[in-house]
């Protein structure tokens, strides 16, 4: 398939790992990023740059120039800390920058839209791995304008018939990741090991993530642009279906680095959740997606990574 595409935030970490699939696959691929958080060094040569804010008014005259087929929206404000502190700036970027993103879609005839949705949707799950239909409880403002950017991305595609995926991504690790944003425990931990600097663990490290490689979450966006009718206009959850304690994050951490870093134990921070993992039936039987990577092979990859750069 022959696509014409635009990433939001292709310059940052998920979003350039997606761009370099994508233009893999032969796609045309226009990104559009403010570089906040993003780096011009992470934009594949094959794809094109726009410097440019999604809440600039003048989106709309780009899409009407470039005619795209479809849209990857990741550009998003990302550290839950900041939406607690700053709820009307996590808005004004998570939902009015959806917004201005999806009137340049209807505008111009955009026929499909993917975002990048979070885990942060759920808050405190009753039951585990979480599936789609259960409740959701988002215990932050940066959880709550992800699970209504899905609700704006439902009633787009019911109105004015937008094809939609959204994809609810767990804590996402790999190469290129900053230490802000979601699912930093893994670049913090690799970084303090790479520089010989303390670790240190709020709690007593038995807590549980769902730990997912970069390299399936930019795979699993591909396929939300390409997947059949039958397969969208719903949410899916992007995760390995499997919960990693940070006890083990750090031994496989240290296993990668031939170290033995032992981590610090902190009290355990008000609100942490203890365990989390997503399923990911729906993906694997809707999609064809699947993960791939092994967490100890993928955190090699992000340990070396990191530490050439130092
Ligand atoms: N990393 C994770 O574990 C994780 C988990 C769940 C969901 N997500 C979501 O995935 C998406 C990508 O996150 P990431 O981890 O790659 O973060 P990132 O900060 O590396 O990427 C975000 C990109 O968006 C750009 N950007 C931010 N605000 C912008 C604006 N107003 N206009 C234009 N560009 C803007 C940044 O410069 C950056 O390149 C986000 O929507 C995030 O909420 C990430």
């Amino acid at each position: 398939m022959n696509l014409k595409v635009v990433v939001t935030g292709g310059a940052g970490f998920i979003g350039s790992h997606t761009v370099d699939k994508m233009i893999d696959r032969g796609w045309e691929v226009v990104i559009i990023d403010n570089l906040s958080t993003g780096l011009r060094a992470n934009v594949n040569i094959g794809a094109r740059l726009v410097q440019m804010d999604i809440l600039d008014n003048t989106l709309v005259e780009l899409f009407s120039r470039e005619k795209f087929d479809c849209v990857l929206h990741l550009a998003a404000q990302t550290a839950v800390p900041y939406s607690i502190e700053h709820p009307d700036i996590d808005c004004q970027v998570n939902l009015l920058g959806l917004v201005n993103v999806m009137e340049a879609c209807r505008k111009t005839g955009v026929k499909r839209v993917a975002i990048a949705s979070s885990a942060a949707v759920y808050g405190d799950a009753a039951s585990l791995p979480i599936t789609e239909d259960m409740e959701l409880k988002p215990g932050s403002f940066y959880g709550l304008t992800k699970c209504t950017s899905e609700k704006y991305l439902a009633l787009y595609s019911q109105i004015y018939h937008i094809d939609y995926v959204a994809l609810r991504y767990a804590n996402v690790y790999g190469e290129r990741q900053g230490d802000g944003g979601e699912g930093g425990v893994v670049s913090i931990f690799t970084r303090k090991i790479a520089e010989e600097q303390p670790m240190y663990v709020f709690g007593d490290g038995g807590q549980t993530r769902d730990f997912i490689y970069v390299g399936d979450v930019a795979e699993a966006n591909c396929q939300a642009l390409t997947a059949p009718v039958s397969a969208v206009n719903r949410v899916y959850n992007v995760s390995t279906q499997t919960q990693t304690s940070v006890n083990d994050l750090a031994a496989l951490l240290n296993k990668a680095a031939a170290k033995s870093a032992k981590p610090n134990y902190l009290p355990a921070r008000d609100g942490d959740i203890y365990h989390s993992t997503l399923s990911n039936k729906a993906a694997v039987t809707l999609l064809g997606w699947k993960p791939a990577m092994p967490l100890a092979d993928g955190l090699g990859r992000t340990y070396h990574s990191i530490k050439e750069k130092l």
